[in-house]
This record gives structure tokens, sequence and C-alpha cells, in this order.
């Protein structure tokens, strides 16, 4: 099966991540940025592990400067996304890359990304809306400043608050405060959890930021309480098997847990995270897990509906996609 056209829908995509290395390579001659140690010899970003890759997609992400920076990535990403059959995504949008956490600028980065998203979409169809995302590393009091910011650009676009980052620094329990300001301002929650860290850190998620998706949470599988929990509550794994390969968690797709989890009830659904880091797209994660478990278009189908239920989006923009999926998949 060619994946090419059939509708996705993707739920975990970082907008930095989701950078082509020519572009950045672009803005850094602009500006005449040194790049050094960014990428390896075939252009692609070149890491060996999760830390250098959080440090070389900092490093990348220092040449997107201004808001125009901004729109030309998002132009990038969406155009790529519609090549992918991709219909709707939500990306994590950094305050603290866009402005520096400062709420006057996070609102001119975040007008010229709403600009060229809603220009990709008259032009390709595919639909954009942000998700805030703060970052781990940079502590819970930073955290605080992008909430915010969330809160005050909380609506029909900015759809929801989450947390990227360094599993390995603090407790989600850190950033309660900002969870709630997001909350309360009414944004949708995620977080990253159960990716590096183990099955505990997805029960601290639940317990004490209390979202309703989580980031990665495949390490889940290692602990069947929590297999059956996220099963009864319904809460929805965004999985991204090609990054968990990439980064060494799991050998091959064959030993990764998407399909186990699936199999146990608990909501997955598929993402590419930081695509050209991890050398995947839309259509090699659709085309890995049909090798891999044998996945018919029945089942992918299946993923997609779970993942318009678990949008962040209003119900007037779920029912337009809904009626895309079902005219595009006849299923
Ligand atoms: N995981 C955690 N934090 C991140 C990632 C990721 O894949 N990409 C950017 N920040
Ligand atoms: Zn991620």
């Amino acid at each position: 099966m060619s994946w090419q056209t059939f509708p996705k829908i993707e739920l975990h995509l970082h907008h930095e991540g989701a950078a082509p290395p020519d572009l950045i390579r672009r803005l850094a001659k602009e500006k005449s940025i040194n790049l050094s140690g960014v990428f390896a010899e075939d252009g692609s970003y070149g890491f060996d592990d999760f830390t250098r890759f959080l440090r070389v997609y900092e490093a990348a992400t220092s040449v997107l400067k201004t808001p125009e920076d901004y729109a030309r990535l998002t132009t990038a990403i969406l155009e790529n996304g519609a090549e992918q059959g991709v219909i709707y995504t939500e990306t994590f949008l950094s305050p603290d890359f866009c402005g520096g956490g400062d709420l006057g600028a996070w609102r001119e980065y975040l007008e010229a990304i709403r600009e060229a998203a809603a220009a990709v979409e008259r032009a390709h169809g595919i639909v954009m809306r942000g998700i805030v995302t703060c970052i781990r590393h940079f502590g819970p009091y930073t955290a605080r400043q992008t909430a915010r910011c969330a809160a005050d650009t909380a609506g029909d676009w900015i759809v929801g608050f989450g947390m990227g980052g360094d599993e390995s620094m603090g407790k989600q329990g850190d950033f309660a405060w900002s969870f709630d300001c997001a909350r309360e301002a009414g944004l949708k929650l995620t977080t990253h959890a159960g990716e590096f860290a183990g099955p505990d850190s997805i029960r601290q998620a639940l317990d004490d930021l209390r979202v309703e998706r989580i980031g990665h949470g495949v390490r889940a599988i290692e602990d069947a309480a929590i297999v059956k929990r996220l099963a009864e509550t319904g809460v929805v794994l965004e999985v991204c098997p090609g990054s968990n390969v990439a980064l060494g968690l799991y050998p091959d797709l064959r030993a990764h847990p998407i399909a186990k989890l699936r199999q146990a009830g608990v909501k997955v659904t598929v993402s590419t995270d930081d695509p050209p880091f991890f050398r995947t797209s839309m259509k090699q994660e659709y085309a890995g897990l049909e090798q891999a478990f044998d996945w018919t278009p029945e089942d992918f189908a299946a993923l997609n509906r779970t993942a318009l239920d678990a949008a962040f989006c209003d119900a007037k923009t779920k029912k337009r996609l809904e009626g895309k999926l079902k005219a595009r998949t006849k299923l």
C-alpha cells in the first residue's frame, strides 16, 4: 500500500523539530550564524543520544530569530505535511523560542505563524492548531511565564498546553501551577512522559498535572497497572514509533510496544515528533507499522478516528475533518 494519499491526523510534532535542515542552513547563512556541530556529513542533523539531540535542536533553533522566520518555517512544515497526506496537525509552539517568553513578542510570532498556516490551508487544505509548550529543563519558573503566554492567547487556534524537554529534570508535579493556569484558561493538556522516564512518570502526569493526553507514554508497557489505568480512563498516547527507535528506546519497530498497548485497549495515535531529526515522515511511519504489525488501512483509519476524537480543536473543526477522513478513506 502506498500511504501517500491516505488521510492522516498528527498530534505530536515539535515546530522547530520539524524544520527542514536546508531551511536552517539557509537562515544561518543569511544571518551569518555558525552552526558547526549541528549537521552530520550527509547534511542531516547530527547527534547520537537524547542529550545531544536536545543540544543540536536548540542550536538549530537559534537561527529562528524573527516572526518572519517562523512564518517561513510554518509554511515549510505544512507544505511538507500536506505532501504526506496530513489533513490536520497540532504542533508544539514554544514562547521561550518565540520572543523569549515576552507576551507582546509571543503575540507577534503567533500572528505570523497563524497567517502562514492560513495561507497553506487555503492552498492545500491542511489544518493546523497550536499547543503552547513549556520546556522542562528550563525549569518551573520559566514554565509559569510560558503558561501565562498560553493562557493569554488561548482560543480556537491555541488549543492546548504541554511540556517537552528533558524528562530527567525535576518532577511532573513541579509544573502543576503552569498546567493549572492553562486548564483554567480552557486549554487541553498533554505532557511528555514515559519516554525516557519509566511508567511512574505517567502516573505522576495523570495525578499531578491531570493531562488528557500523554506524549509518548510507551514505557507504560512496563507496568500492568498503568496500562490498565490508561485503558480504563481513555487517556490517549501520542506515540512516535520512529522517534523511539531513532533514540534507541527500542532496537526496531517490531520490538516497539505500540501494538501491545493497542491490544490492551489503550488509545494510541501515530506521529513523527521531530521528523528530519529522526529521518522519518508520516508516510514512513505508516509503512513501517504496516510491515511490522500487518496493520491494514482499516487499522490506520481507526487510529485516525482515535486521533480525531483526541484532537484539541473545537467540534466544528472536527466535523469538517471527519468528513474529509470519510471521503478519502471510504472506511
Ligand atoms: N522529546 C522531548 N522534548 C523535545 C523533543 C522530543 O522529542 N523534541 C523537542 N523537544
Ligand atoms: Zn516530543
